[in-house]
């Protein structure tokens, strides 16, 4: 990709540093006494999972689980261009190094956006039988869920955008971005 797409700032650093504390103090309260294990959905919710965790007082351990879809699932260049109609199909490309048996499992994503990962995701934790399992994203696209499911720890719910930054990539770049930023779609 040689042309870089002019970007616009959407959430700030400070907005999200403000709002990830508020989430983890919510965590903090809801497993009081009890200890947690973060499972990061990879790549996205690397930097999300890595301030979230330093802000929870818990004992916690991580996790990272790897996903992609099949079918037609389009690169982000499509996405810009026209949105995508998934086929709803997730494939494992990487899988818990852990036992979540009986575990406070929190799933971090960095965005729900058609609900089909995290659908995914659940039904593949549900298996392990948890003690519990909740779910946060930092971000929210409600507009464009397929599957009816909602994060327990949501950040911001934002409009149908294309997003990057904070962990969020656009063909694997700007994911180091500190702010959130919308990719204009023209
Ligand atoms: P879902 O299965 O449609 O909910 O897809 C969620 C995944 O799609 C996220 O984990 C992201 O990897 C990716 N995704 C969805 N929307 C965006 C976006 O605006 N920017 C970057 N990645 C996105
Ligand atoms: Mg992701």
């Amino acid at each position: 990709m040689s042309a870089v797409p002019e970007l616009k700032v959407l959430i700030t650093h400070d907005q999200i540093a403000k709002k990830v504390s508020e989430m983890a103090q919510q965590i903090t309260r809801d497993f009081k006494g009890e200890s947690i294990i973060f499972v990061g959905v990879l790549k996205g919710a690397a930097i999300f999972l890595s301030d979230l965790a330093r802000q929870v007082q818990l004992d916690a351990t991580f996790d990272f689980i790897g996903v992609s879809s099949y079918g037609n699932r389009p690169s982000p260049t499509q996405e810009l261009i026209s949105g995508w109609d998934s086929t709803g199909e997730v494939r494992l490309t990487k899988d818990v190094d852990q036992s979540m048996r009986d575990r406070n499992v929190i799933l971090v994503e960095d965005i729900l956006d058609t609900g089909l990962t995290m659908t995914y995701l659940k039904k593949l934790m549900l298996a392990h039988q948890p003690r519990a399992l909740k779910v946060a994203a930092l971000l929210d696209k409600p507009t464009r869920r397929k599957q009816p499911i909602e994060a327990d720890y949501v950040g911001f719910k934002i409009p149908d955008e294309f997003v990057v930054g904070y962990g969020l990539d656009y063909a694997e770049r700007y994911r180091n971005l500190p702010d959130i930023c919308v990719i204009p779609r023209d």
